[in-house]
């Protein structure tokens, strides 16, 4: 079982990029797919008073049950098969028996799964019961757009740069930050790899795009200052001031013409509520 990508890009800090070809997309297709059908399958299960750590469970069992691996279980020491964020987490929140979900949270989940040696990564946020401040709606309805922005300027001969200020400028335009110390990454074979793609940027700066790139995009905003800090526990990530922050993830493969979204919810779903 050997696989070789068709070729090699360089990215600005001269790490290598993977160019990949129609067997590689078909197996992140296949990947991407069953990563947002587990987004799918716990739809249902996200209700006030389901704990975290019931919600991982669940999740884990559903991709074993569909032949992948929790791409998370071991990496760098992480022990889940998800990550989810409530409210002023930002991301990698660990999930617990005793972290309980509240009617009014909002809530990112985050799955990676390696199916068949391929990655599918891939987070969405959920609304937990029906008291959704006004605010926290306005956040969560923006992140997606954010993404969405970054995402239709992912395409051959557009950079980096074009992705990251297409998110940055909508985020700003409404007065929500974007958190800088995290990005997007390349993923194929290898969970993180080159390129890192920042959700901010200038036009025409960084890597330009080309046909079989394949990376995440997957912004963070937060709903006051993009200050955040990383808790004692090594993983969970908080808005200093406490302020909700929200994230959305999709996987995409550089096509000819465009870019394919591996990540596509097979139900439909886009963004909450659901
Ligand atoms: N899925 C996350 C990402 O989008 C990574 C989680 S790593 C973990 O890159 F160890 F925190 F699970
Ligand atoms: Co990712
Ligand atoms: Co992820």
């Amino acid at each position: 079982m050997s696989y070789e990508p068709r070729g090699y890009a360089t990215d600005t800090e001269g790490h290598k990029v993977p160019l990949h070809g129609p067997e590689a997309f078909e197996g992140l297709r296949r990947a991407g797919r069953l990563a947002s059908g587990t987004l799918d399958f716990i739809t249902a299960h996200v209700t006030p008073g389901v704990t975290t750590g019931a919600l991982d469970k669940l999740i884990e069992t559903f991709m074993r049950d569909h032949g992948a691996i929790p791409a998370t279980i071991g990496y760098k020491g992480y022990r889940h098969a998800s990550c989810i964020s409530p409210n002023h987490v930002v991301n990698h929140g660990i999930p617990s028996d005793d972290k309980r979900l509240a009617d009014g949270d909002i809530v990112n989940i985050d799955v990676t799964v390696i199916l068949d040696g391929w990655y599918g990564d891939n987070s969405r946020m959920y609304f937990v019961g029906e008291k959704i401040g006004v605010k926290a709606r306005k956040l969560v309805d923006l992140t997606y757009e954010a993404m969405m922005a970054g995402i239709a300027a992912a395409r051959p001969g557009n950079t980096l740069g074009d992705v990251g200020h297409a998110i940055q400028t909508l985020a700003e335009a409404n007065r929500f930050s974007v958190v800088r110390e995290f990005g997007g990454h390349g993923i194929g074979r290898i969970f993180h790899d080159a390129p890192h793609v920042d959700h901010f940027g200038r036009p025409g700066q960084g890597m330009t795009l080309v046909p079989g790139m394949v990376f995440t995009i997957e912004p963070m905003l937060n709903a006051g200052k993009p200050d955040v800090k990383i808790l004692s526990d090594g993983w969970t990530t908080v808005t200093r001031d406490r302020s909700l922050s929200a994230q959305f993830e999709h996987q995409v493969g550089i096509t000819e013409d465009g870019c394919e979204i591996f990540t596509l919810s097979p139900a439909g779903h886009t963004k909450p509520p659901y």
